[in-house]
């Protein structure tokens, strides 16, 4: 049971500001989600809530700030998929996402786009393959670091062709945006919320969704799966984490604060433009999380060991 000055702390929280950790650059997709989510649940919760990016090491330099950080309901994470990849990723990493973390609720889930700089020479998926196989030295492929998503789409792709290739880690898939539409990289696998205003303006190419079904927002768009990489699908699924310990009357708060969020009509309104939705309410729990996180955790370990991928 909560003590009586823990039950007190809980009962004016939040009385100050509120921090979310974004573990990724800004400007990227991860940032996208947590500044549209702030701003709602800031409205619900009546405290203003700033988003600080914590970038590196492929997200799990902020996911470990926030592990550690006090459990009083002012540090909280923005975290996607990488939840559970990194702990294939990392021998040694710094945090364990199922014992050091309070759960407040998924969030959205996010397409993928398999995307490049606007004049490489491919015109379609096949194209690609053909093209990526006979320049295998030299095409260069940007990602987030080991446990972002655009490195585990990566990673799929590449032993999905038999091809490794030359990676070009960034802090965040918004600094890798700025390189893909410069002509400095070649090609990346990166999150609608990042490639869809980019694509419908025609200043970067795409070749497919990683999603079973085509994107509404991009409906032009194969899926993968279509295009010539049968059953390829990754979505990248965004959870909020506090610090394990983090009273649960401030976790219900949090919880209710999200599913007020997820209604907003703005949030609704910038997630279908960006090719995403709001989960249902009865996912935006710390029970729907953590079950989602587990599963997670033991369908992409095995996928990532076999494909021989550490981090350190
Ligand atoms: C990722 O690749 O995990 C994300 O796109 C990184 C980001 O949000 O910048």
């Amino acid at each position: 049971a909560l003590g009586a000055t823990a039950l007190a702390h809980a009962q004016d929280y939040p009385s100050k500001v509120i921090t979310m950790v974004v573990p990724f650059a800004a400007g990227g997709p991860t940032d996208t989600v947590a500044r549209l989510l702030a701003q709602a649940m800031s409205g619900a919760l009546k405290q203003q809530i700033i988003v600080e990016n914590v970038g590196g090491a492929g997200g799990t330099l902020g996911a470990g700030r926030v592990a550690r950080a006090a459990p009083d309901g002012y540090t909280i994470l923005l975290h996607h998929i990488g939840q559970s990849t990194a702990p294939a990723l990392y021998r040694k990493l710094p945090y364990d996402p199922l014992k050091d973390y309070e759960y407040i609720g998924l969030v959205t889930e996010v397409p993928m786009t398999l995307v490049a700089r606007k004049d490489f020479p491919p015109k379609d998926f096949k194209e690609l393959i053909a093209y990526v196989k006979a320049n295998k030295d030299k095409v260069t492929y940007a990602n987030a670091g080991l446990g972002s998503a655009s490195h585990l789409c990566g990673t799929l792709f590449m032993s999905a062709i038999g091809t490794p290739l030359t990676t070009v880690p960034y802090k965040g898939t918004g600094p890798a945006m700025n390189d893909l539409l410069g002509g400095q990289v070649d090609f990346m696998c990166d999150q609608t919320t990042n490639t869809t205003s980019q694509i419908r303006a025609g200043k970067i190419k795409v070749y497919g969704v990683t999603t079973k079904t085509r994107v509404p927002a991009l409906p032009d768009v194969p899926t993968l799966h279509e295009a010539g990489l049968p059953n390829f699908e990754v979505t990248v699924w965004h959870g909020l984490y506090a610090p394990k310990g983090t009273p649960k009357p401030v976790v219900d708060k949090l919880s209710a604060a999200l599913k007020v969020a997820l209604q907003d009509a703005t949030v609704k309104q910038r997630f279908a433009d960006l090719g995403t939705e709001p989960v249902a309410l009865d996912r935006a729990t710390p029970e729907a999380l953590r079950e989602h996180l587990k599963r997670e955790i033991d369908k992409w370990g095995p996928i990532l060991k076999q494909a021989g991928v550490y981090a350190d």
